[in-house]
């Protein structure tokens, strides 16, 4: 059987509001999320047992030992499937981590979906979805990889219409600083939590984890403002999930690049890259 090679790509919330607090901790959501063409590779080849090896800019960061996603991803899927097999993990870390790009889940999620191949268990997404649920609220989402309108705390999906998304250009900048999700909302405040908009308003409803981030993270904010600042004026700026990456919107593909272009000169200590992507309509 030859090699099996998945794309993970990023998750960028183009929207995400939080709607209340569970018992648990756990917040419930309503975000938008859509998946560039940008992301980490997945490759798994048969072998008797689990191991994980990891390459590429932020495999450093990433690490490949019992903690990384991936791998107990994999035992899970082993474990729940009831077999005995094992298989190679080869990953190939693009994704900046600690970013809000969801790199973890997102290589988490490839992981569930190359094996459910190399193995044969012809699962569907949602059944791969709901047994990826334990392993972060952001990992089912990973798993569909497409547009889609996430409540709950992430777990409920709605995929996208089609014809509801048109293809646009975005640019991420992110700060080579890591920001920890849980520190992000524990800072939450009362005036940050609302209804949500529904899933075709929901492009307008802005970032409610932005306010904490900025807080917990001040280069967050010099981010967000560099950005609105720079030309050629984008469509929207926003923070991606709870940060610290932030994204600019727009329609057309030259003056995303002169954007890039733009924000690396003057930049050069944060991560930047063009990439296109899918938006509501
Ligand atoms: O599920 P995950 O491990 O990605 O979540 C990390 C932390 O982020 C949680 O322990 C929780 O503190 C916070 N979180 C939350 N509500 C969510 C997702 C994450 O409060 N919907």
């Amino acid at each position: 059987m030859p090699a099996i090679t998945e794309r993970a790509p990023a998750k960028v919330n183009l929207s995400l509001q939080v709607t209340g607090r569970r018992a648990d901790g756990y917040h419930t959501l309503a975000s938008l999320v859509v998946f560039p063409e940008f992301g980490d590779v997945v490759t798994v080849t048969p072998a008797e047992s689990l191991t994980l090896t990891v390459e590429g800019e932020f495999a450093p960061q990433a690490g490949a030992g019992e903690a990384n996603l991936a791998l107990r991803a994999a035992r899970l899927l082993q474990q729940a499937a009831g077999i005995e097999a094992g298989a190679t993990l080869r990953l190939e870390k693009h994704i900046p981590v600690g970013a809000g790009l969801g790199g973890g889940s997102a290589d988490a999620a490839a992981i569930l979906r190359a094996l459910n191949r190399l193995w044969g268990l012809d699962y569907s997404h949602e059944t791969l979805a709901e047994l990826a649920l334990p392993l972060g609220a952001d990992v089912p989402m990973c798993v569909h990889a497409r547009p889609l309108f996430a409540t709950g705390i992430g777990e409920q999906i709605a995929l996208c219409d089609a014809t509801d998304l048109r293809e646009i250009f975005m640019v991420l900048v992110y700060p080579r600083v890591v920001l920890p999700t849980p520190d992000v909302f524990r800072g939450l405040q009362p005036g940050d939590i609302g209804p949500a908009a529904d899933a075709r308003h929901a492009m307008a409803a802005g970032n409610a984890l932005e306010r904490a981030a900025v807080a917990a993270c001040p280069v967050v904010g010099e981010v967000l403002q560099a950005m609105k600042q720079t030309a050629p004026e984008p469509v929207l700026v926003r923070m991606s999930g709870s940060g610290a990456s932030c994204f600019a919107l727009f329609a057309q593909e030259a003056p995303a690049a002169a954007y890039e272009a733009a924000m690396r000169q003057a930049y050069p200590q944060w991560w930047v890259r063009r990439m296109r992507t899918q938006a509501m309509r």
